[in-house]
């Protein structure tokens, strides 16, 4: 056994300040440029005034350098000592507090830096009680974002400006920004990666973009993240040229073996693939005959000496006449139990597709003998874009009072960052960016603690604030469902993009369901798709209880109403209103909500920087437009239908 020496490292500010060169964080804050992301700002002149004892037992690894930069650079207490243990490794830590000093301990140093940052975030958000001893162990190993960024830039489905990566500079110019990017990851969990869309280019894998993707995983290796890719299915053929991608094919297999030993040679410690094959329009096994399943396992064999993995998205649907809700199911849950032991089944947290509101998605409780794990999305595709204030953990948590939390083996979320100074187009967004990591760290928070959190840390202390921002963020989903798509409504969006209504959307020779009439089925007699057993019969997929209580139009909670059911505009609702009225006041009540938020805002001026002040006011003012825009929108097109006046007390459409 190697004697360890003890060694008290004070810590030598020139050697680290490296770590930090040109970060974006020091030069913006000058500028006041908006780019304040919830971490404690790197203010070299500072740490120069008061520089606490940071000791630590061990080799000075580059995690443990970053860890005690971060302290040298934002923590304002007692003398740290930072100490590895032996022990079962695991990211976890304890930060214990003395009078005399504050102990972090953990096995691994990723584990010693998510203490360092878990102190921090205590100290800026609370006081940091003199007899501590906090325990922290995060919930899910897999911890990961999924970026959908293109090789030309573009981001599928991001709102906040062009990629990150700079392919066309990497390997040899390191934007300052991945180091950001990391850091701001590692303060709230997040281990993993996947760099590229799912509707993934081929040439990711080729020679030229590996040595790209191996420049950034160095980067991202010190802050405890993993670098995972998007892979097409086709690859074999698309880059080589075979005349197959059938994964039983002896030819194939060699080739992804080649290329999974050439990537490990590269990147020795790569998570794994994520596949999105056979769905919309994507290659995948089932083109020769083959299985998800088998297609996945092909790969997940392959991956498994290196400890790789594979995540198989689930997200499937095809132009038939069943219902859009079932389709996954129907393909997925006989596969239960043939997947290899290191796949893991990437499901969306809804049936259809990541929609306002929506019921949890029931494979969930269909494939108890497989690996499963939820895909949220964290940028806003069906929520406002980057332009409405939506703070997603309520809606997360939604899904996780359905279903229980290990159900899942792992969390990913679609990232919603990109070049923007802001990072995520919204200032509020981040909040969304941070509340995820926080989840997939302990989903047992709550939203409350995580908004409070994150204000206090980007924004301020000041109660007043606090409590009146907390308070928009809190009803800001409800709002937005509220405005968009009440009471069970869903995917009534304007034809190719994802933002206004267009609720009477119909093409001949366009596939039915990309329509909205497909979904919400107004007619003279009602509203609502009819899922039970009288209508498509998708509330079969869900477990009896489940079946029978939003089956039966009594029970159904009305949240979800229109999504299982077809209604009669004059159906008594729990409340006595008319279905009608229902929809007309839940439309206005979203309106009037977001009026709110502009109320409570503009009175936060005194605690806002300038330009932070004025840019989410500006957004709010959006926001407001188009709440007023759905509103009227889809009440004018439904009354249409239910030939119904829209109740003489509410806001007249314009
Ligand atoms: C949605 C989204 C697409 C995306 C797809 C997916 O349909 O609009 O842009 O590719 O989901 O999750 O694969």
């Amino acid at each position: 056994m190697t004697k360890i020496k003890y060694l008290t490292i004070i810590v030598c500010l020139s050697n680290l300040m490296s770590l930090v060169a040109q970060t974006r964080m020091e030069s913006s804050l000058k500028e006041n440029d908006g780019s304040q992301l919830w971490l404690p700002t790197i203010n070299v002149s500072k740490m120069k005034e008061k520089t606490p004892q940071i000791s630590y037992q061990g080799k000075l690894s580059k995690t443990i350098s970053i860890a005690i930069f971060e302290l040298q650079n934002a923590w304002r207490g007692q003398p740290i000592i930072l100490e590895k243990t032996r022990g079962k490794k695991t990211d976890g830590f304890t930060i214990s507090s003395s009078e005399r000093q504050i102990q972090i301990v953990s096995t691994t140093d990723v584990g010693l830096l998510y203490g360092t940052y878990h102190l921090l975030r205590i100290q800026n958000t609370g006081i940091v009680d003199k007899n501590c001893s906090i325990t922290e162990t995060p919930f899910y190993e897999l911890r990961i974002l999924n970026h959908w960024d293109n090789l030309d830039g573009t981001i599928e489905r991001g709102y906040a400006g062009k990629s990150l990566w700079n392919w066309s500079d990497l390997p040899d110019t390191l934007s300052p920004h991945y180091k950001e990017y990391a850091r701001a990851n590692a303060s709230i969990g997040i281990n993993g990666t996947v760099l590229n869309n799912v509707n993934a280019s081929p040439e990711i894998l080729s020679d030229n973009y590996l040595k790209k993707v191996k420049a950034l995983a160095n980067i991202f290796r010190p802050y405890g993240i993993r670098v995972y890719l998007s892979v097409n299915f086709a690859s074999p053929i698309k880059l080589s040229g075979l005349h197959t991608a059938d994964p039983l094919n002896k030819e194939v297999i060699q080739w992804w073996k080649k290329k999974v030993d050439q990537i490990y040679d590269l990147i020795p410690d790569f998570g794994g693939f994520l596949v999105k094959a056979n769905s919309e329009g994507q290659p995948g096994p089932c083109d020769y005959g083959r299985t998800h399943a088998e297609g996945a396992n092909m790969l997940a064999k392959i991956l498994q000496p290196y400890h790789g993995i594979v995540m198989w998205r689930a997200f499937v649907y095809h132009a038939t006449n069943d219902d859009r809700a079932k389709q996954a199911y129907l393909e997925f849950q006989p596969l239960d139990g043939q997947f290899h032991k290191n796949v893991l089944v990437q499901i969306k947290n809804g049936p259809i597709d990541f929609q306002p509101r929506e019921p949890y998605n029931p494979l969930f409780s269909a494939m108890p003998n497989s690996q499963l794990m939820v895909e949220f999305q964290i940028t806003q595709e069906y929520l406002g874009f980057s332009n409405h204030l939506v703070y997603l953990a309520p809606l997360w948590k939604e899904f996780f009072a359905s279903v229980p939390f290990h159900t899942v083996k792992a969390i990913a979320g679609v990232a919603n960052i990109g070049s923007d100074k802001n990072w995520c187009g919204h200032h509020f967004a981040q909040a969304n960016w941070y509340a995820f990591g926080r989840i997939t760290w302990n989903p047992s928070l709550s939203p409350e603690k995580i908004a409070d959190e994150w204000l206090k840390q980007t924004f301020t202390n000041e109660p007043q604030f606090v409590t009146s921002v907390k308070n928009i963020m809190m009803q800001s989903h409800e709002a937005a469902v509220n405005y968009m798509m009440p009471l069970g409504l869903h995917h009534i969006f304007a034809g190719e993009h994802h933002y206004g209504p267009e609720p009477w959307y119909n093409m001949l020779n366009v596939r039915q369901d990309w329509l909205p009439v497909y979904y919400h089925k107004a007619d003279s007699a009602g509203i609502g798709f009819n899922r039970s057993s009288t209508g498509s019969n998708a509330t079969a997929h869900y477990p009896d209880s489940l079946c029978q209580l939003y089956g039966n139009i009594k029970t159904c909670p009305e949240k979800y109403l229109l999504w299982f059911h077809h209604v009669p505009w004059t159906y008594r609702m729990k409340n006595n209103r008319t279905l009608w009225d229902e929809l007309c006041n839940s439309y206005d009540k979203g309106v009037q909500k977001v009026r709110f938020f502009q109320q409570v805002w503009d009175k936060m001026e005194p605690h806002v920087d300038t330009r932070r002040f004025k840019d989410v006011q500006t957004k709010l003012k959006i926001q407001s437009r188009d709440a007023v825009w759905w509103k009227d929108a889809c009440l004018l097109y439904f009354q249409t239908f239910s030939r119904l006046p829209i109740p003489y007390e509410l806001e007249r459409p314009i």
